[in-house]
């Protein structure tokens, strides 16, 4: 590796390249949101920084998804990624190149490191039977019927005539490599658990596929395709370049190889800190500087994911809060490299704490009162008292720990050491109060007073302004605006914001107009945010019926049959709990984005108590349209988690009152059809023995529908009614999901009379 005298001022950073069998969520984005403030910063350092993001594409995966959803996987694969890219540029995320691994740049790139790393004698031919887990695309140790150790998924025996790539031959190097480069991976759970994996032995690699076909052909041998974590995992490079005879793409990899940092989550640590780097070494290609992982985004208790049906999408909360909320949020909760809770409760509330009633009231009481008593001008400020030194001590203090922090990704530290100097204005303001003439003081006196006083809880508002830009860009830009210091894009372009001096606001300096910045969350947001993501997932399930199949987003929406799943699987000892964030007093400007859920602040405190208690109760179809009921999809391509149902967390209980809200009622089936166009729909009509009814259920890849006539089954007899197709469909069935996603309708052993409840 170069030493750091030979590093140049550049800085190359990466997400993980998402899987487009599924629409982007919160997980995901909290990784790319991440990678956008380091980048935002490395950029504000005045460092050359290439930021990298993009989606993975091939594989079995996403094959089998889009032949679940009728596309073909190119088409498939277009359309989500689009949905991600989509979702970055709205986020307002400042990546400088998207790659996909279907384009042709990546493709050359691949089949040019495939040749070379087969020229170099590290790839040979073998034939090899081994359980495969499709949805972690990865080889796994265990015996035939057993399901995957790292995800719980039903494992897949598969035999075939692979290339290997002699990953057993880097055991050494790479441990070598580990002990001379210390800061290679992180954070030190990850760094162990990596050693540790070394250590027990590396197998050679089978990096090429022949069962399937979407991915990138082996050079030459063509009924191969590209193992896809090696085509994955090369798109470090070749969005860089690599593999190209272009000398602008040349130049750019070797302008920006080796990395800075991978920034990835935990679970795929093992494919960034073992195979790629033994890839590289064996290709002679430097590794990457540093692999850093992300723990898990947990909702309702289990990490988010499609499969588990627990998601929450960033728009969601965009639409309300604003990008800039969830930013903050996510970098302030969650200690990097920790898993952590996300709720809608917690949001708003550290929303409300520390933003609207926290840096958004202090910037709207200061640009005010400029305005008011010095008509916008910066005032002289004069000699300071001892107060002004002390909030100038504590100014200091905080841009010394700020940047240290934030360059260790200790996001959260870095933002508590500068809301401390929010806290700290805000109570000098309040004790010198600019606003109040005690009667003793002169006119003379107090107007000199009040210059002090405004202008320097200005100066300090600037410094923080100029440090929190990278997670808060479109804030502190408009705040940079009233203190009248211009476009804070292009002050981000030079060191100007992160080399702040006390001292910078200048005298004669021309406010711009107050403008709102975070006006309050009132109570509802939560179920506002709530309900947006009931919406989504109904509109998911509306479009899914409609077409009688599965939109691109389809695999993560619930079908007209259910199945319970396993409640999710414990979470992780290093959950962070969510603490409410400290009040404080607020007069604050109006709601700009004219939702009602925003309102102007009161004057009074966060009431943090009623805000963790008030976790609404939902009703129970929503409960179970947002999955927190663990049911999944039956045709949930991913199947379901083998491990053991977790204890119900106190968050999780439903009351009995909830449940006997679900009528649930044993019915006979009647009738059952096709439905014509619709692959996955079968008609049927049950027997309630009070009623019959008509039901749509998305089974019809699972059952005959003759075999079905007679059968005893249960469905939730309340159900609101819906249109599919144009024919109403009556209620739901319930059925278990196998781990590949198929159903298995519930019945009884004892005879049961129709129409029985059950409860
Ligand atoms: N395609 C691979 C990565 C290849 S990189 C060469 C992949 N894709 S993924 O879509 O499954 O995950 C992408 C990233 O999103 C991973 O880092 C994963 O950890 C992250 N997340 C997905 N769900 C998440 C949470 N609930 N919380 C935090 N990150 C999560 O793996």
């Amino acid at each position: 590796m170069k030493s750091p005298e030979q590093v140049p001022s550049r800085y190359y950073l990466t997400t993980p390249i998402y899987y487009v069998n599924a629409r982007p969520h919160l997980g995901h984005a909290y990784s790319t949101i991440v990678c956008d403030a380091i980048a935002r910063r490395k950029r504000a350092l005045g460092i050359d920084t290439w930021f990298l993001t993009g989606t993975d594409e091939h594989g079995q995966k996403i094959e089998r998804s889009a032949a679940l959803a009728g596309r073909t996987p190119a088409e498939f694969a277009t359309a989500i990624s689009g949905e991600f890219r989509g979702l970055w540029d709205q986020l307002g995320l400042t990546y400088d190149d998207f790659i996909r691994t279907t384009e042709e740049r990546h493709k050359r790139g691949v089949q040019h490191l495939f040749a070379v790393l087969r020229d170099k004698g590290f790839i040979y031919k073998g034939s090899y039977t081994g359980q495969y887990c499709v949805s972690d695309e990865a080889w796994v140790d265990v015996p035939a019927g057993a399901p995957c150790p790292d995800c719980g998924r039903m494992t897949e025996t598969v035999t075939e005539e692979n290339y290997f790539f002699k990953l057993s031959a880097f055991e050494r190097r790479l441990l070598e490599f580990y002990e001379a480069n210390p800061s290679f991976m992180g954070p030190e759970s990850t760094r162990r658990e990596v050693i540790s994996f070394v250590r027990s032995g590396l197998k050679d690699l089978s990096v090429s596929r022949t069962s399937f076909s979407w991915g990138i052909p082996v050079p030459g041998d063509e009924k191969h395709v590209v193992y896809v974590w090696l085509d994955a995992l090369a798109n470090y490079i070749t969005a860089l370049g690599y593999g190209s005879d272009d000398p602008a793409d040349q130049a750019r990899f070797q302008k920006f190889w080796p990395a800075d940092m991978h920034l990835i989550g935990k679970e795929i640590s093992r494919f960034h800190c073992v195979y790629w780097p033994a890839f590289l070494m064996a290709a002679g290609i430097e590794p990457p500087r540093s692999v850093r992982a992300n723990g898990w985004l947990l909702f309702d208790q289990g990490k988010m994911s499609k499969s588990r049906g627990n998601i929450v999408r960033a728009e969601t909360v965009q639409a309300i809060l604003g990008a800039d909320a969830l930013r903050y949020f996510l970098l302030r909760e969650i200690p990097f490299g920790q898993d952590g809770s996300f709720s809608f409760d917690a949001l708003v509330q550290r929303y409300n704490a520390d933003l609207a009633n926290g840096y958004g009231n202090l910037v709207s009481r200061v640009v005010n009162m400029v305005h008011k008593y010095f008509g916008g001008v910066v005032p002289e400020t004069g000699a300071a008292t001892a107060a002004e030194t002390a909030l100038r001590d504590t100014t200091v203090n905080a841009i010394a720990a700020f940047g240290p922090a934030f360059d260790e990704l200790n996001f959260s530290e870095a933002l508590k050491a500068l809301w401390i100097l929010v806290a700290e204005t805000d109570g000098y303001l309040t004790a010198n109060a600019p606003w109040k003439k005690p009667p003793e003081r002169s006119d003379e006196d107090h107007a000199k007073h009040q210059a002090r006083v405004l202008a320097t809880a200005g100066e300090a508002i600037r410094i923080i302004t100029a440090l929190v830009y990278p997670i808060l860009p479109d804030s502190a830009a408009k705040v940079w605006l009233q203190l009248g210091q211009g476009d804070i894009a292009e002050a981000a372009k030079s060191a100007f914001l992160t080399d702040v001096a006390w001292g910078g606001l200048k005298a004669g300096t021309k406010f711009g107009a107050p403008s709102p910045l975070f006006p309050r969350a009132e109570k509802d947001a939560v179920d506002h945010m709530q309900n947006l993501e009931d919406e989504n997932n109904r509109t998911v399930i509306e479009a899914a019926s409609q077409r009688g199949d599965a939109a691109p987003s389809a695999p993560e929406a619930p079908s007209s049959a259910l199945s319970i799943e396993p409640a999710p699987a414990a979470a992780s000892p290093s959950v962070v709990s969510v603490q409410p964030g400290a009040g404080g007093a607020a007069v604050h400007g109006q709601n700009e984005r004219g939702d009602h859920h925003l309102t102007q602040a009161t004057a009074a405190p966060v009431d943090s108590e009623s805000q963790v208690e008030s976790i609404p109760v939902e009703p129970i179809a929503a409960e179970l349209a947002s999955g927190r009921l663990s049911v999944t999809p039956t045709n949930a391509p991913e199947g379901a988690p083998l491990h053991p149902a977790a204890p119900p967390q106190a968050a999780q209980h439903i009351s009995i009152d909830d449940f006997v809200k679900v009528d649930l009622r044993v019915a006979q089936i009647l009738v059952a059809e096709r439905v014509p166009k619709a692959d996955k729909l079968l008609r049927l009509e049950v027997d309630l023995g009070y009623e019959k009814r008509q039901i749509l259920a998305g089974i019809a890849q699972f059952y005959e529908p003759e075999k079905l006539i007679g059968r005893k089954i249960v469905i939730v007899a309340n159900l609101a009614p819906r249109k599919m197709r144009g024919l109403e469909s009556n209620g739901m069935l319930l059925a278990a999901s196998l781990p590949d996603g198929a159903p298995v309708l519930a019945g009884f052993l004892e005879d049961v009379p129709l129409g029985a409840r059950l409860k």
